[in-house]
């Protein structure tokens, strides 16, 4: 149920009623204030001034013409021309009624896309680090909830398997076999073994040339180098999975689309976009010009796509990247999950892809931007030695801390059940820190937040849903067989179904906007609802219709909550 669209139809086909133009925005919102009814109309104002009538009067005739059935309680003016709508407590239960019935909690599958989601893209032969976290766990959120939607959604993790390094680190896996050395010893520590292998490539100059011998071998498709090659992305890629797998996230190997895939595409690309006159040739080089993007001195700026040496670039493997995407998937949509600092580089590739036409304009290429993990003393995420930090080792202290604080908290539960609990809350608490956040800004990563119990974090959330579910624990009563119908007798429960039913809206706009953090920010306040309620409304101790009545409602909001955390790739516990 999605009362904000529902109201905004039926507002603008009052406001045509009223002599305004069809498609004239009605702009329902949610209101602040209880005073200003649960929605708020706010463009007849808008539209009064478009046709040169006076708001109030417009606003009036808006009224007269609104046939909001049996939605609304009443609806009035408001200020210079606001419309104010109040619902309805029994229309408002009964679709709660609906909604509780209903597997998919009443929200419609609708206007199916074909969606492709860039997003986690680590490189070979790199561990993880924190920097990839935000990405995989915004990315994976997001594809959460426009697969619920009903989106057919692909998973393109753009991996950095491609590049010069590859023919450092294949001369270096050569010289360990050749040694007869243990290799998934020496890849186990990958990061290890790449800054070995820039090593000898500094200080060895006959390893430097078989290096430089093997980038060019491995480009052109050569049997060894391949094989080699194919290795190193392997075990990268069992190291990502493990990763994946701890913070449930729900990538896989076959999402894995590589840089490398658009290798066969580049000389192409770079042919075509010569005869369109988009490239020129520049001192060996071959360039775009951009006069969207301009130089120190005001001149255009240069985009190389293919260098002297006939090396091809990160932009021009972008530009392949977005073509394939449009033309294989048939998208709709593109959305990129990388960090603000590349935004210029897919501006430039994308103003390129849109000049040759390679994606049509009605197809959005969107980048979702994020800012930066910063330490608690407001400087980028590192070690106490100053070095990136390892995802596996974050989420192993994740794993001590959530230990210490689960032990303390329940001394008399069996180890099992502890260390269960610790893990799910651990993985909780470093996903929801992140997703809460407005993904644009950068954050500060903070221990001591992300696991306590109060504000708007994952533990408090955990802990919300476990009151929910310890109600029927105590009960005896199954909370997916409940029978009878809720009716709102009290303005908490009011208050706590109106938001209940507001579940489709958030969904709708973390697909949209593509940030998670609307849904935190929704199940927030929903807990806080509930608690109100649970004060406010005893369930247990009442009797009769409003027991069962209230019982619908904590179950209603069980199933929100739920449903809501796993959009976010958080899982509940029954008890804590
Ligand atoms: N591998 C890149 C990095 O670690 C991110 C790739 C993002 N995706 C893309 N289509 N460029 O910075």
């Amino acid at each position: 149920m999605n009362i904000q669209s529902l109201l905004n139809e039926k507002v603008s086909a009052a406001m045509v009623a009223a002599g305004a133009p069809e498609g004239t925005p009605a702009a329902v919102r949610q209101s602040a204030k209880p005073q200003f009814g649960d929605y708020q109309a706010n463009g007849v104002m808008g539209a009064a001034k478009k046709i040169g009538t006076n708001p109030r009067e417009f606003a009036q005739k808006v009224l007269d013409a609104l046939d909001l059935g049996d939605m609304a309680s009443r609806a009035e003016i408001a200020g210079p021309g606001f419309i104010n709508i109040f619902l309805n407590d029994q229309w408002l239960a009964k679709q709660a009624d609906i909604a509780l019935s209903d597997a998919h909690l009443g929200i419609e599958k609708q206007d199916k896309q074909n969606i492709v989601v860039d997003y986690s893209a680590p490189n070979v032969a790199k561990e993880m680090h924190v920097g990839h976290l935000r990405s995989t766990i915004i990315g994976d959120a997001v594809v959460r909830t426009l697969e619920f939607l009903g989106h057919k959604v692909t998973r393109a993790n753009h991996l950095g398997d491609w590049g010069t390094q590859f023919g450092m680190l294949i001369a270096n896996l050569e010289l360990h076999e050749s040694r007869g050395d243990d290799i998934s010893m020496e890849l186990g520590d990958i990061e290890n073994f790449y800054r070995e292998s820039k090593a000898r490539y500094d200080e060895d100059e006959a390893f430097a040339a078989t290096a430089r011998d093997y980038v060019v071998r491995l480009q052109r498709g050569d049997a060894y180098c391949k094989e080699k090659w194919e290795k190193l992305v392997k075990v990268t890629l069992e190291q990502n999975q493990q990763n994946y797998d701890r913070l449930n996230v729900s990538l896989t190997p076959k999402d894995v689309m590589g840089e490398s895939l658009y290798n066969d595409m580049l000389p192409g690309i770079v042919e075509d976009l010569k005869a369109k006159g988009i490239a020129v040739e520049d001192d060996g080089a071959q360039v775009v010009f951009l006069d969207e993007y301009k130089n120190k001195d005001g001149e255009p700026m240069g985009v190389i796509i293919q260098k002297r040496d006939g090396g091809f670039l990160y932009t021009t493997t972008d530009i392949a990247c977005a073509k394939y995407r449009y033309e294989q998937f048939n998208a709709d949509r593109v959305m990129y999950f990388i960090d603000s600092r590349q935004h210029q580089h897919l501006m430039q590739a994308w103003t390129i892809v849109r000049k040759a036409e390679y994606v049509p304009e009605t197809v959005s290429l969107e980048h979702h931007a994020f800012g930066m993990m910063l330490g608690k003393d407001g400087k980028p995420f590192k070690t106490r030695a100053g070095g990136t930090v390892r995802l596996a080792d974050l989420l192993d202290e994740a794993e001590t801390r959530a230990k210490a604080l689960i032990a303390e908290k329940n001394p008399d539960m069996d180890a099992a059940e502890q260390a269960n609990i610790a893990t799910t809350v651990a993985m909780a608490a470093v996903k929801y820190s992140d997703l809460s956040k407005h993904r644009t800004t950068d954050y500060i990563f903070d221990w001591d937040h992300m696991l306590a119990f109060e504000g708007n974090t994952a533990p408090y959330m955990q802990y919300a849903y476990t009151r929910v579910a310890s109600v029927f624990a105590k009960s005896g009563v199954d909370r997916d067989a409940l029978d009878g119908e809720m009716i709102i007798e009290h303005e908490k429960e009011k208050a706590l179904v109106a938001k209940l039913l507001q579940f489709e809206e958030a969904v709708k706009s973390v697909a949209r906007e593509g940030q998670p953090h609307l849904m935190c920010s929704y199940l927030f306040e929903l807990a806080g609802l509930f608690s109100s309620f649970y004060e406010a409304c005893p369930i247990l101790l009442s009797e009769g219709h409003t027991r069962q009545s209230r019982l619908r409602m904590a179950a209603l909001t069980a199933k929100t909550i739920k449903q809501g955390l796993a959009l976010l790739g958080i899982n509940t516990l029954e008890r804590m």
